[in-house]
């Protein structure tokens, strides 16, 4: 099997096998193997029609010493939790769900991409309520699953700044909704917007909050931040998904001397900031370039030489040194995985 690692793209692509634990009469069986990318679930299901579905997203990372390093899973698993409380699924256990992964994961090692190509193994847990309901009630019955496959960058420009484009005319999460857990419906009511953006050229929407429309959210499947004054700002709200990698950024700005702000973020900050980008696992951090507000004709340009600024590079460089071995693991973020 050979695959053009350096020009992966962030796409489904089939790997050998994937894991999968059913959840019938009150708790959870055993792992099994399949290598099959189809399920056979109930027309009735809850996934399928009222939406109780949680998925997570992670990374697994081959190192120059061969070694396959996992990024903060704990904090996944966390994050899983409170997406299954959120919408009442049912709770995956922090040992079921890292067993699932570094089962997936080493089943498929091939399909880790080797150092150097700045491609990773993507892994996707999934939980889908699939017991049979009628009326809208949680199931009974519920499956949790893994699979993996080989990715490259998740925004075309790789590590160059993108243009993004302020959101107006749709919410992604009501203030009091799901936003700030990782579930299928905020994706589907993000999906006519991130059209929208990308039909007029830009890489993602920048979505406010739905209230009053007056603070930065976040940008598409990624979190925000903000450069300025030595500062590294980020939204503080209740209807974004707490990034995993916001998190880790934050502890290695303040660990490079930076201030970190976590709070609210008034659009018209945007003309201040000298620095700004998208982070996430899939986008890693995408610099941007500018803000485009269609509304008030703004134009908020962030990158006044059209190259990421240099704190995001060093925060970029850090962040992944850390996740494929080049540095010592100094947070305790990595498990290596034999
Ligand atoms: N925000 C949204 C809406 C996302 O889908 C993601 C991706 O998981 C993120 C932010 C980034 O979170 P993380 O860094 O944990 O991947
Ligand atoms: C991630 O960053 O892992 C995501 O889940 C984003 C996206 C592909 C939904």
């Amino acid at each position: 099997m050979e695959l053009d690692w350096k020009n992966l793209g962030f796409g489904f692509r089939p790997t050998d096998y994937n894991v999968k634990c059913y959840y019938r009469d009150g708790k959870w069986g055993e792992l099994e193997v399949s290598s099959s990318q189809y399920l056979n679930i109930h027309i009735s299901a809850t996934c399928l029609h009222y939406g109780q579905e949680a998925f997570e997203g992670m990374k697994a990372y081959m190192g120059k010493d061969g070694k396959i390093r996992i990024f903060r899973w704990q904090e996944n698993a966390k994050r899983m939790k409170s997406s299954a409380e959120g919408i009442k699924l049912a709770v995956v256990p922090d040992d079921l769900f890292h067993e699932a992964i570094v089962k997936a994961v080493r089943l498929n090692k091939k399909y880790v991409p080797p150092y150097g190509t700045g491609a990773s193994l993507y892994i996707r847990p999934l939980l889908l309520g699939t017991g049979p309901e009628i009326g809208v009630k949680p199931a009974k019955e519920y499956v949790f699953m893994v699979f993996v496959m080989p990715v490259g960058p998740y925004f075309k420009e790789g590590f160059k700044p993108v243009s993004i484009m302020i959101c107006r005319d749709f919410d992604r999460a009501a203030p009091r909704g799901t936003g700030n857990i990782k579930v299928g419906g905020n994706y589907a009511a993000s999906l006519a917007s991130l059209e929208k953006a990308h039909a007029d050229g830009y890489g993602t929407a920048l979505y406010l909050d739905a209230r009053e429309k007056k603070y930065i959210d976040e940008a598409g499947p990624a979190n925000f931040f903000g450069i300025k004054d030595n500062t590294y700002v980020t939204p503080e709200s209740r209807s974004i998904l707490p990034s995993i990698t916001n998190k880790s950024l934050q502890d290695l700005a303040r660990d490079m001397g930076l201030k970190v702000e976590k709070r609210k973020v008034p659009v018209e900050e945007l003309a201040e900031f000298e620095e700004a980008g998208a982070c996430g696992t899939a986008a890693v951090i995408s610099p941007i370039g500018k803000i485009v507000d269609p509304e008030t004709n703004t134009i908020y340009q962030i990158s006044k030489d059209g190259n990421p600024g240099p704190l995001s590079t060093k925060l970029y460089q850090r962040l992944i040194d850390i996740q494929y071995g080049d540095a010592p693991d100094k947070f305790g973020w990595i498990e290596i995985v034999d």
